[in-house]
């Protein structure tokens, strides 16, 4: 049976007020990053935007547009290794980063910080290009799951240990366009690892 969906933990009110919140405050801190460096920030080029493909698809699309600042966007594509839909296997990169970062202000996003494997391992090939600033942003976070050392320096929602879809999050590629973040019914699930 395909699993369905129990309840909602974050709500499109909630997930919008958040963005909104968040995409403020990154913005700030890029614009500060900018004066620092003696750049006005209508300059060009130097604000670079990495969403990791498919989930941050969705929070990358409503954050940008709360974030008044010049900016580019580079995707990143990471998949897991083949386990099962409800658990981290480790991350790989399947498609290829940005490569002219040296120098610029990167934002790293994500839909949910997990075991941390995606984006430690993002932000360690981003930084070996030596960006002038590299920051990241999840809008969930599952703290209880986390397998390597990694923290986001923004985060919407801290979440319990539950598997959750919605909002770009999804349980073998669908219900990512479900507008809140959902909890999938238990029962239905296979069990997890
Ligand atoms: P991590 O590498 O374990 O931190 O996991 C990050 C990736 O796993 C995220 O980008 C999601 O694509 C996926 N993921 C982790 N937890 C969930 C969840 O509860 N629902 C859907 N996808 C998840
Ligand atoms: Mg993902």
């Amino acid at each position: 049976m395909f699993p369905e969906i129990a309840r909602t933990l974050v709500t499109k009110e909630q997930i919008a007020g958040r963005v909104r919140e968040m995409g403020q405050a990154v913005a700030d801190d890029l614009r500060a990053d900018l004066a620092r460096d003696g750049h006005s920030e209508l300059d060009e080029g130097r604000v670079v935007l990495v969403p990791i493909m498919t989930g941050a698809m969705i929070f990358a699309a409503d954050l940008i547009r709360e974030m008044p600042v010049k900016l580019s966007i580079g995707l990143v594509t990471v998949s897991s290794y083949p386990g099962q839909s409800v658990s981290s296997k480790g991350a790989k990169l399947a498609s290829a980063l940005p490569d002219d970062l040296a120098g610029k202000h990167v934002l790293v996003i994500d839909d949910i910080l997990d075991s941390g494997q995606t984006l430690e391992l993002v932000t360690r090939v981003i930084a070996e290009q030596g960006p002038a600033s590299l920051r990241s942003i999840v809008l969930l976070n599952k703290t209880a799951r986390r397998s390597v050392e990694f923290e986001a320096d923004y985060v919407g929602f801290e979440i319990p240990d539950e598997f959750v879809v919605g909002y770009g999050l999804d349980y073998d590629g669908y219900y990512r366009n479900h507008p809140e973040i959902a909890v999938l019914d238990p029962a239905s699930l296979g069990v997890g690892g």
